[in-house]
């Protein structure tokens, strides 16, 4: 079975930006594919040390939990990312986590290359483009592919469940998983 990989960078469980996933990756699942959901709840995700050893070795040198994450990640077909918009750009977690799964790819298999997906920023009120935008250097360095959505992929929420208010935001996020799913079903094999 087709399968998308997304991570929620929010540490907080059952905050704003897992819940905005759920509903992506429900449309997903309708769709015929399976979703996995990870959580940063708890996680230390610690920056890049360019250590360059993920050539030899296929994954990350650091033993933080990420190499399980990069496993899941290279047998998937998509990948999404959201974050919370932390002063303006995204949480520190998640761009650490992107810059040393971007090289593990980049160093060995490419693994990375023709998956489907793209970023989501969750915030109270500004900074959402600032981050999408941050995010999306990572999946166009990558070789991977990104389809839009009727706006951008950016919804409103402060207090836990808010974002369940803001209609648009999740139509946007509900097109955009949709937009996912048939495009897998559509190149890959
Ligand atoms: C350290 C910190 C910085 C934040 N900076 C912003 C910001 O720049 N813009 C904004 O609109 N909200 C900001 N927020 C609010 C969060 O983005 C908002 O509460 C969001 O819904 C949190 O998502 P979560 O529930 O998934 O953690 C900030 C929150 C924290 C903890």
């Amino acid at each position: 079975m087709k399968k998308v990989v997304m991570l929620s960078a929010s540490p907080r469980p059952s905050g704003n930006t897992y819940q905005v996933l759920e509903e992506c990756a429900k449309v997903i699942e309708d769709e015929g594919l399976e979703v996995e959901i990870i959580p940063f709840v708890g996680k230390n995700i610690r920056s890049c040390i360019a250590c360059g050893r993920c050539g030899e070795l296929s994954e990350c040198s650091q033993n933080d939990g990420l190499n399980d994450i990069i496993s899941k990640i290279r047998e998937s077909d998509g990948f999404i990312v959201g974050s919370p918009v932390y002063f303006g750009t995204a949480r520190g977690d998640i761009m650490s986590a992107l810059q040393r799964i971007g090289m593990v790819s980049r160093a060995s298999d490419n693994f990375l290359s023709w998956k489907i997906g793209g970023p989501i920023a969750v915030a109270r009120r500004g900074g959402h483009t600032a981050t999408i935008q941050e995010m999306l250097m990572f999946f166009f360095i990558n070789d991977m592919i990104v389809p839009g959505s009727t706006y951008w992929n950016m919804v409103f929420g402060h207090a836990p469940g808010e974002v369940q208010d803001d209609e648009e935001g999740m139509q946007t996020i509900r097109r955009f998983g949709f937009n996912v799913a048939s495009l897998i079903k559509k190149i890959k094999d």
